[in-house]
């Protein structure tokens, strides 16, 4: 985007209102598929319903193990939660840990929801410009490579205010498989080899992750070799003993910061010190029946999802002719995230106009500029054009016999964070403020751009794409989330809308995706994903189609049938997850 000229930005309702006029003009055809009536809301049925197992959802089967040991000694899903977000960061180091940070969706058995905000956020000596050079043109790879481009991790202090508000057991408990883990080593696996083969260049810029990540020739380490990870393990154990202080106080700390500065970034004793997770209320909504429960801001998800979904209200899906209905949802989805770029951030900084964006009237608006026989050219709104990035991130599903639930999202960003492992601690850097929109209209590495509401400021946290969420019907419910960047809220989508439609568990995490996210102007798809008829039907309707080179995505899917107390647990096939009932 170098060079490109600066779009105006517009409000939303204002586009809505001229599209409308310049685009309504085959309109006769919509109005024959606007949806029916809604059905009632599903509503709370805690009583009597049948005793039912537990089930854990993650991305690798040593940490859904951790998971279960962790039931297994009288934990709920809480404590487990801690236990395979642990256990993800010793095991599947490409996604999540320590260094990163995430959103956690929890359900109580009561029914009622909350979110602990554990994301990373920016640190106090931060700059709006600080990705840029003195001509105010990005800096290659400033905001994604090495301890500059790190985030305040937020994911340690998660661990401890889980455990204390909403678990049994303490930090050394359900920290233990972790640490075990860490110490005594997990067997290399293809992905994870992929990643750091992917990543070597970084990985040889830090001496600590080379130690660990790479062999003494710098080459990644064979499949099945173990990957002993000490310093980490003492870093868990600190954790364990001290709680978040075991890890923004004290040596750790100071080891932290003294690592982070040597290899040239500009966090402090004070930033670590002054992290505090946030407790949010989701954001709700309902499609045809289903309620929906997910991710507020600073994450993009739960408002992108139900923006999109609030639209795909408005017509009635199963009376379309499937390459139809897949342009309709893709319309959809370059609405949701146009309305991404210019309002959302992090609502301790910005005004996010949550209530407005997320109502049936907004939604209204933005379905009568939907064209059935036609895709609005994103060009109407502004235009920047970028590759998305990797496949990393990780997203674990957990119910318990009680019915608590946590749906939680965590990540280090992109393969491996940083690529920049702090001396002495096992701890991999985040690249998290790559999410930040480091100059308007920049695309970042999936492609998404923003604007002021998600400027860089000291102490703010970077706009996620991350939906952990619980959609629960009058006869189930679905816990899920998938790591995939600005993909992840078509996925999350996908998954909402098959759920409502009766699939399983099993082949909502195979369904294959594909994606819009408004800018660039193009329809990504999985191979599968699009039929050859529906290839030709929707390239009629002016949709720009890009199969992907691979497949993406890593989704986990609990499911509960409240009536027979069936669950289900399903591990997306694209990676090497499992899912356990218990
Ligand atoms: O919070 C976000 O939206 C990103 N940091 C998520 C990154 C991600 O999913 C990477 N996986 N492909």
């Amino acid at each position: 985007m170098k060079g490109a000229p600066r779009r105006r930005r517009i409000p939303g309702a204002l586009i809505t209102g001229v599209l409308v006029l310049a685009w309504g003009a085959a309109q006769a055809d919509v109005a024959a598929v606007r949806a029916p009536a809604q059905p009632a809301p599903a509503t709370a049925r805690s009583a009597a319903r049948p005793i039912h197992k537990s089930a854990i959802a993650s991305a690798h089967p040593l940490a859904s193990a951790a998971g279960r040991e962790i039931l297994a000694q009288g934990g709920n899903a809480f404590d487990a939660a801690v236990a395979v977000s642990a256990a993800l960061a010793v095991v599947e180091p490409s996604s999540s840990g320590l260094g990163g940070g995430g959103f956690y969706l929890l359900r109580r058995a009561d029914g009622s929801a909350t979110l602990v905000d554990a994301r990373e956020k920016a640190p106090q000596a931060a700059t709006r410009d600080m990705y840029l050079d003195a001509a105010g043109q990005p800096i290659a790879d400033a905001s994604t490579d090495g301890p500059r481009a790190a985030g305040i991790p937020g994911e340690p202090a998660a661990f401890e205010y889980l455990a204390r508000k909403y678990g049994r057991l303490p930090l050394k408990t359900s920290l233990a498989p972790a640490i075990r883990l860490a110490r005594e080593g997990f067997p290399m696996y293809a992905r994870l080899q992929s990643g750091i083969r992917y990543k070597r260049g970084n990985l040889l810029h830090s001496p600590a992750a080379a130690k660990v990540f790479l062999t003494q020739g710098g080459e990644p380490p064979q499949i099945g070799a173990m990957i002993k990870q000490p310093d980490l393990a003492d870093t868990l154990q600190a954790l364990a003993e001290r709680g978040a202080a075991g890890f923004y106080a004290g040596r750790v700390a100071r080891d932290l910061v003294a690592g982070v500065r040597a290899g040239g970034g500009i966090w402090t004793l004070a930033d670590l010190a002054a992290y505090r997770v946030v407790e949010r209320k989701p954001v709700t909504g309902e499609y045809h029946g289903a309620r929906i429960v997910s991710a507020p801001p600073p994450s993009s998800g739960g408002v992108a999802l139900l923006d999109a979904l609030n639209i795909l209200s408005g017509f009635d899906l199963g009376n379309f002719d499937p390459a139809t209905r897949k342009h309709v949802i893709i319309e959809s989805m370059r609405r949701a995230f146009r309305d991404r770029a210019v309002y959302l951030g992090d609502p301790d900084f910005v005004s996010v106009p949550v209530a407005l964006i997320t109502s049936r009237a907004y939604a209204a608006g933005q379905g009568a500029s939907i064209r059935v026989d036609k895709a609005m050219p994103s060009d109407l709104l502004p235009g920047v054009d970028a590759p998305p990035g990797g496949m990393q991130t990780t997203h674990f599903s957990i119910l318990d016999s009680a019915g608590n639930a946590v749906a939680a999202t965590i990540s280090i960003n992109l393969w491996l964070g940083s690529g920049y492992m702090v001396d002495k601690t096992g701890v991999l850097l985040n690249d998290t403020m790559d999410d930040f929109s480091a100059k308007p209209d920049q695309p970042n590495a999936f492609g998404l751009v923003g604007g002021s509401a998600n400027a860089i400021a000291p102490q703010k946290r970077p706009l996620s794409s991350m939906t952990p969420t619980f959609v629960t019907t009058k006869d189930g419910m679905m816990i899920v989330g998938s790591p995939g960047g600005s993909f992840i809220i078509s996925m999350v989508l996908l998954a909402t809308l098959n759920y409502v439609d009766g699939m399983s568990a099993a082949d909502i995490v195979k369904y294959p995706h594909y994606h819009q996210q408004y800018l660039p102007d193009v329809v990504d798809y999985e191979s599968g994903a699009l039929t050859p008829e529906e290839i030709t039907v929707l390239q009629a309707k002016g949709q720009k189609l890009k199969e992907g080179r691979r497949a993406w995505g890593n989704m986990q899917v609990v499911t509960w049938d409240f009536a027979s107390g069936a669950v289900q647990a399903a591990s997306d096939p694209r990676g090497e997850g499992a899912g356990l009932v218990y």
